[in-house]
């Protein structure tokens, strides 16, 4: 399948690396490609510049958020909070139309220092957002809640654990299903929330999620909903 990952930081370049592994063909989005192609500064959280790992994974095309949009038949969107908006108005509604959207992002706010707050929060969802904005596209929240090595290699957490989806769209809840589950994720591991409304509540594990991370000193966790 032709795959579109919008984000070059550490969540873009892992998703796109995995599904590459699995035989897309995948392209990376970012907005001026030359620019990201000429950084020689480390990316977020002490990853290697864009070029370095991009020296690993040529056959990953780079390309502006509006190229891979138009190329692919799935994005995923893993770019900034903050810019996811930006983001996916460069890519273009008319190239999103009809097309499904994985949406990994976290509406996180760092503008007041650490640790970051939701923007939005409660009453609306980054995942509600994009969908309204994008009315032709078929947003599917979903990874949003774990580490992006944990998102690609289930293994990492020892024994079972859940990824959270959902969105408006059965069809296209399906299709991110099944990519999920080449990840390697159980099909069972995978709990259909409902409709994008329910974006709230996985954005909003990411307080838990941040506690969590500082209690254990790493990322390699996840959780597992036991029920009746
Ligand atoms: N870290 C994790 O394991 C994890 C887990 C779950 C969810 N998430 C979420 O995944 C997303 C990606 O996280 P990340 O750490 O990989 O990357 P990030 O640093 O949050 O975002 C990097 C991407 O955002 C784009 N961007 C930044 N400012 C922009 C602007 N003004 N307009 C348009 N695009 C802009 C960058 O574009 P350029 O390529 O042009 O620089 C880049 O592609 C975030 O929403 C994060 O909350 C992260």
């Amino acid at each position: 399948m032709r795959i579109a990952v919008l984000g070059t930081g550490v969540v873009g370049r892992t998703l796109a690396a995995r599904l590459d592994g699995l035989g897309h063909e995948v392209v990376i989005g970012t907005r001026d490609p030359a620019a990201t192609s000429a950084r020689t500064e480390p990316g977020g959280v002490g990853t290697p510049p864009f070029p370095q790992w991009h020296a690993e994974h040529p056959q990953v095309r780079l390309m502006s958020f509006a190229e891979v949009a138009a190329f692919a038949g799935l994005v995923v969107n893993a770019t900034s909070g903050a810019a996811a908006m930006a983001a996916l108005v460069a890519a273009g509604e008319a190239a999103l139309a009809g097309k499904v959207l994985i949406d990994v992002s976290n509406p996180l706010d760092f503008s007041r220092g650490m640790p970051p707050t939701l923007d939005p929060v409660n009453t609306d969802s980054l995942g509600e957002q994009i969908q309204r904005a994008f009315p032709a596209t078929r947003v599917v929240k979903a990874l949003n809640t774990m580490n992006c090595h944990v998102m690609v290699d289930p293994g990492r957490v020892p024994g079972e654990h859940n990824v959270f989806l959902c969105g408006n769209d059965d069809t296209a809840k399906q299709a991110a299903a099944e990519l999920i589950g080449s990840f390697g994720w159980p099909a069972g591991s995978v709990i259909d929330l409902g409709d994008i409304s329910a974006a709230r509540g996985t954005e909003m594990m990411m307080p838990l999620w941040l506690r969590l991370m500082g209690a254990f000193g790493h990322a390699d966790f996840n959780v597992h909903i036991q029920h009746g």
